[in-house]
């Protein structure tokens, strides 16, 4: 497919995992793509890897002119970066809620404002936000962090309101637990990494995790100009986690 030949993409969090597939498969199909992260050190070409915190206002905005400086414009943009955090709200001190809200919403706030005047300007003008299956289901020891995703996801529906009548569409995927460096983690520090990736697997309908790839296939859908009437959604990629309840398996 060449539904984004002469589209330029920025993916934040393009680094690693799903924000680095989603960015290699844009480009295979055609757009020009500038993956902005902590560490773009593994971001390889065509992709145009940039340092950049979502963080940081100065860092954002600039990472932003450098993108339309050296590609002409932005009509894409993927607010994928974000953190993790465990916990119940008796546990996370509140700091780690500034800092992980910072990250996952307020990243997202500053890479839309500094990139809206240019989405203006595109005609298949899309952002595509990363949420999650935290945002839709209560999943024990995730209170931060699924407050901040139920926060991506209202802030998705309100964003595609006010930039529907510029041109701009607006939607997030939501993933159910996802096979990338950020679960390695997760399971690499589990007092018994086997027993909790079982325990993943099993809470997953399918029985296995959602891969990178399978993600990144549904961020493209919905920052194709193919989809162009497509605002205001939600698209779950999570093996039927939030909308099926089966029988125990016997
Ligand atoms: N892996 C999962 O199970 C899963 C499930 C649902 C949603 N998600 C969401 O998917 C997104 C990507 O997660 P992933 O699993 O690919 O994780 P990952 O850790 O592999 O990638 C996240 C990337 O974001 C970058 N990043 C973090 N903070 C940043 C900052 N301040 N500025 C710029 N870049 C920053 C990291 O450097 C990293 O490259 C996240 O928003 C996460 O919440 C992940």
């Amino acid at each position: 497919m060449t539904d984004f030949a002469g589209l330029v993409a920025v993916v934040s969090g393009g680094g690693s995992g799903i924000g680095l597939a989603a960015a290699q498969l844009l480009a295979e199909r055609g757009a020009r793509v500038a993956c902005l992260d902590l560490d773009p050190s593994e971001v390889p070409e065509p992709l145009v890897g940039i340092r950049a915190d979502v963080t940081d206002e100065a860092s954002v905005d600039a990472a932003v002119a450098g993108v339309v400086e050296r590609f002409g414009g932005i009509d894409i943009v993927v607010n994928n970066a974000g953190i993790g955090a465990q916990g119940t709200v008796e546990t996370n001190p509140i700091d780690e809620w500034q800092r992980v809200f910072d990250v996952n919403v307020l990243g997202m706030v500053r890479l839309s404002r500094a990139a809206l005047p240019h989405l203006r300007r595109s005609n298949a003008a899309a952002i595509v936000n990363t949420c999650s299956i935290a945002a839709t289901a209560g999943l024990p020891q995730r209170a931060l962090y699924s407050a901040s995703k139920g926060a991506v996801q209202s802030l998705t529906l309100a964003m595609a309101a006010d930039h529907v009548a510029d041109g701009v569409r607006v939607n997030c995927v939501n993933p159910g637990t996802a096979d990338t460096p950020w679960v390695g983690r997760l399971l690499d520090s589990a007092a018994d990494p086997a027993a909790e990736r079982a325990a993943l697997e099993a809470r997953q309908p399918m029985g296995r995790l959602v891969s990178a790839a399978e993600v990144a296939a549904a961020i493209a859908y919905l920052a194709s100009p193919l989809s162009a009437s497509t605002t205001g959604t939600a698209l779950a990629v999570d093996g039927g986690m939030q909308g099926l309840r089966l029988r125990p398996r016997t």
